[in-house]
């Protein structure tokens, strides 16, 4: 019942965050798609690594609850996951991974349990787990799964903003869509942003994101924030098979500028005005497609 276990895990957040709301605003960003394969965990581990180089504090929660995979990219092996805070004694802070550049890592995703009816010290352990992590993180990175089933739309639904990932391939564009209203019908507060993957050149990424806003906007009259594009870049599956992130491989790929871009125009930082005339370009031309 994972459905069950996101919203129990939203609830509980929800609570104490409630509370502690005025003293330190946390944005939770969940990175979801329609179709799978579309490239949701390595975006969301290069975006996380993106934000701990701007100095925002980022925690990347591993919620895809069928293939995990965010330790795999990193070559890291979690000892223990969230059904060891539910059934053992573990604490939230106990299975939180160190990642690169200070990054840190929820594996929430394999072995998670049912949340309902856990008694009330457990629910505390996780209560006061996840409000001491948001209370030390400036954004909460959500790596969901694919598809519009419950489990996914429920905890993108729990968190205040999420980017779509499409390519520009029919069937993800029609998926991306799917997803987008699926999840605004759950959450009408979501605010929803666009990034295509895998796209050619910025024409081809350019269209794709104007074709999906218009329907968006015309059928379920939600405004879509073009954050940006990747392209092809061989960079990624590289780095893939040598289990790090593209953006510590080779932090000038194409890739990995313009996820730094996109960062930057989801922190409102612009590119500083000291960068190098081809840097600036490439951030400003590159990834910019909104
Ligand atoms: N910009 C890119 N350029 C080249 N290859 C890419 C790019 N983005 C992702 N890939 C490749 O696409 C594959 C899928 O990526 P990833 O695992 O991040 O997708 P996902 O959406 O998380 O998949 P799933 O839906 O199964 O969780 C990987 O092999 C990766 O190397
Ligand atoms: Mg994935």
């Amino acid at each position: 019942m994972i459905i069950d276990q996101a919203t129990k895990l939203r609830d509980l957040t929800k609570i104490k965050r409630q509370t502690e709301k005025h003293l330190h605003p946390v944005r939770r960003i969940a990175v979801t798609s329609g179709k799978g394969g579309v490239g949701k965990s390595n975006f969301s581990l290069n975006l996380a690594i993106c934000f701990q180089r701007l100095r925002q504090r980022a925690l990347l929660v591993d919620a895809d609850t069928n293939l995990a995979n965010i330790d795999i990219l990193l070559g890291i092996h979690p000892e223990y996951s969230l059904t060891d805070v539910v059934l053992g004694d573990r604490f939230i802070k106990d299975i939180i991974l160190q990642g690169p550049e200070g990054l840190q890592i929820m594996p929430a995703g394999s072995g998670v349990v049912e949340f309902i009816g856990l008694d009330a010290v457990i629910q505390d352990r996780i209560q006061n787990g996840i409000a001491d992590l948001e209370s030390g993180s400036d954004a909460i990175i959500i790596d969901t799964g694919a598809g519009i089933s419950e489990g996914v739309v429920e905890f993108a639904a729990g968190a205040d903003e999420v980017i779509v990932l499409t390519t520009p391939e029919p069937t993800a564009i029609t998926d991306a869509y799917a997803a987008i209203k699926v999840i605004s019908s759950k959450n009408a507060a979501v605010k929803f942003h666009l990034v295509v993957n895998l796209a050619k050149n910025q024409k081809e990424a350019q269209e794709v994101a104007r074709k999906i806003r218009l329907v968006v906007e015309n059928y379920l009259s939600l405004n879509l924030n073009i954050l940006g594009f990747l392209p092809y870049d061989q960079h990624v599956p590289k780095a893939v098979s040598m289990q790090q992130p593209f953006l510590l491989m080779n932090p000038r790929c194409p890739a990995a500028l313009n996820v730094m871009m996109i960062a930057r125009k989801l922190l409102k930082i612009p590119v500083p005005e000291n960068s190098g005339s081809l840097l600036r370009n490439l951030f400003t031309r590159g990834g910019n497609i909104g």
